[in-house]
């Protein structure tokens, strides 16, 4: 791709991996300054260095509003402005309901929903300014819930009616809101499951499909971000073509 985002400045929240870590490098690859954020910062500095553009690494705990607020205002810092906001950074830990360890709960809320919220707050005055984009990565969980998925699609339908109530409010001011509802991608996301049969089946499916890979999403995200300014890409749903549910 050409560099479409050329003079951009990003922020990937949850770049240290996966989704996040492929759309902060196809940025980069567009052009585009970005800064990432996470808390694995070993990751983000070896990201920094395989990245063809220059790249900010940030210290970045999105359960921690002082944190969100620290990771834009150290972007506008270093680069002047923000045009792109990727809400990525996520956990998933799947499991029923009866019996669950609520504090798997709170993080989930805090991380996925709340943590979406503080860094879509912080972002929003630079947001207004630069007539930038939010991109949102939600799930197909954000529309249909399953098994063991409760909390994990509570928070993405609320990172959905987030989202729209946003767009609702600054599309007439030139703010995109962009959300990413994809299916199953091969990362780290499952593996952090505490509920051994939760994790087996993740792993099962994963062998038993095609399923899409980082930076089939990087793309997706791409193509949402470089449109003309009257083209609103308000939402991509995407799966692995042989996955069902
Ligand atoms: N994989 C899928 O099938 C799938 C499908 C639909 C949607 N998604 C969504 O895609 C997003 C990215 O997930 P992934 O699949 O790429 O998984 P991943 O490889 O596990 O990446 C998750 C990222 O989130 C970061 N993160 C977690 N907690 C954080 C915190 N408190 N503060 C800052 N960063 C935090 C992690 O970095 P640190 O641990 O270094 O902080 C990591 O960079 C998530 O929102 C997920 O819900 C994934």
């Amino acid at each position: 791709m050409g560099p479409v985002m050329k003079e951009k400045v990003a922020l990937v929240t949850g770049a240290s991996s996966g989704i996040g870590e492929m759309t902060a490098l196809a940025m980069s690859e567009a052009g585009a300054r970005v800064a990432v954020g996470a808390r694995r910062g070993d990751r983000l500095a070896d990201l920094a260095k395989r990245a063809p553009g220059e790249v900010l690494a940030l210290d970045l705990d999105v359960t921690d509003e002082q944190s969100c607020r620290a990771a834009v205002a150290a972007t506008v810092e270093h680069f002047g402005s923000l045009d792109v906001l990727v809400n990525n950074a996520g956990l998933m830990l799947s499991g029923p309901i009866v019996g669950a360890d609520t504090m798997e709960w709170t993080r989930m809320v805090r991380t996925n929903l709340l943590g979406t919220m503080y860094t879509t707050h912080a972002a929003l005055p630079h947001l207004l300014r630069s007539k930038g984009t939010v991109v949102q990565v939600s799930s197909t969980s954000g529309r249909i819930a399953s098994s063991g998925g409760g909390v994990y699609a509570a928070t993405k339908f609320g990172v959905n009616a987030f989202s729209e109530a946003l767009r609702r409010e600054v599309t007439a001011q030139g703010v995109r809101v962009v959300l990413i509802e994809p299916g199953f991608v091969a990362t780290e996301l499952a593996s952090h499951i505490t509920d051994p049969t939760m994790r087996a089946a993740a792993r099962d499916l994963q062998n038993s499909i095609h399923p899409l890979r980082p930076e089939d999403i990087a793309n997706a995200v791409l193509y949402a971000i470089s449109q003309p300014e009257h083209v609103a890409v308000n939402e991509i749903l995407l799966r692995p073509t042989d996955q069902i549910a």
